[in-house]
């Protein structure tokens, strides 16, 4: 077979197809990134998650590193939606890009209303961010539980015709119910996944290093703990997975696809390396070039487990 120099890097999410699998995952990206790297070259924009009213987000200190990783306690400081569709909105338009507009709320009506009045001409996608707190419950996030899940996502899909993208946490014990929870209710895909609870104390002050306490825990150190929950919640849904998580190579985004992910997300990467989200996109082309897989889709879900390999998956994935 010869070498071949035009891979389809295109896949399919849902209704939409993006012109390749590589996005920014929310709040981790920024418009001034323009200068060092072309935007029409991404496979989609993903906003920072915003909220209806102005937010502040959380007392400082608001992020700390720890070895391969990052613990952010950012909250969700927001301009509010009338910022949005103004400003935000038409800088983004000038790019021929889908937007995903990742939205949050404290109630499933919230939510609902938020994804009707961002259902505008210029937004691709809905991306629902249902790791905050649900005030008309015990507090916990949405995506803590299947119930709320499909609850949220429910009134969700009443409110808008875009295509929803519901991004889930891992905190939640068994995250391949929640995700089968968003299908049930009408996800177009789910985000696998938001950032894991963690915390860091300082040893000069005794105190803890973030002025929210705790925080979530990004970057390299979580990827293998995120693989592993995307391999599992790819088994439960019909629907894609973009997965998100540590990735901070083309190898990592490869992997991730193999495990059962159709497109990935970028995260903490770009703090360390603000073109990583290119870079990741040509080497996974390169990867496809030598390894002659002419559409990269095909990489989906291609983990190779032999008949004997094959995990118990009632004890991974317990039925419902
Ligand atoms: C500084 C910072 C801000 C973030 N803000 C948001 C946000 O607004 N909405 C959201 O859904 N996720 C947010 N996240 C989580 C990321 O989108 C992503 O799920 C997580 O960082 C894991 O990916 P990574 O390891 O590639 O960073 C944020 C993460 C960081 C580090």
């Amino acid at each position: 077979m010869s070498a071949m120099t035009t891979i389809d890097l295109s896949v399919r999410i849902g209704g939409l197809t993006l012109r390749n699998p590589v996005m920014p995952a929310s709040g981790t990206f920024a418009e001034g990134l323009d200068r060092v790297m072309d935007f029409n070259r991404l496979g989609a924009f993903v906003t920072k998650t915003i909220t209806r009213e102005l937010r502040s987000g959380n007392p400082l200190p608001r992020v700390v590193e720890r070895p391969g990783s990052l613990i952010n306690a950012i909250g969700i400081p927001s301009k509010g939606v009338a910022y949005f569709v103004e400003e935000t909105l038409p800088y983004y338009a000038a790019y021929d890009t889908p937007l995903v507009v990742s939205i949050s709320a404290p109630t499933a009506d919230g939510f609902a209303s938020l994804a009707s009045e961002l259902t505008l001409p210029g937004v691709a996608a809905i991306e629902a961010n249902i790791s905050c707190p649900n005030i008309e419950e015990d507090g916990k996030a949405f995506a803590m539980e299947a119930e709320a899940t499909q609850k949220v996502t429910r009134e969700l899909r009443k409110a808008t015709k875009l295509p929803l993208w519901v991004k889930l946490t891992p905190n939640t014990g068994d995250m391949p119910d929640v995700a089968r929870a968003a299908e049930a209710a009408g996800a177009d895909a789910v985000v696998v996944a938001n950032t894991i609870l963690s915390m860091a104390i300082d040893l000069k002050s005794f105190k803890p290093c973030l002025g929210n306490i705790m925080g979530g825990l990004s970057g390299p150190a979580i990827k293998p703990i995120i693989l592993r929950h995307v391999f599992q919640c790819a088994k439960a849904v019909r629907i894609p997975v973009i997965a998100c998580g540590g990735i901070s190579n083309s190898d990592d985004a490869v992997e991730y696809m193999l495990a059962g992910a159709s497109a990935v997300q970028v995260g903490t990467a770009t703090f360390v390396q603000p073109a990583a989200i290119t870079t990741i996109i040509e080497g996974i082309e390169a990867f496809c070039v030598h390894r002659e897989i002419a559409r990269v889709a095909d990489l989906t879900g291609g983990v190779v487990i032999e008949e004997a390999d094959e995990p118990d998956l009632a004890w991974l994935n317990p039925p419902t």
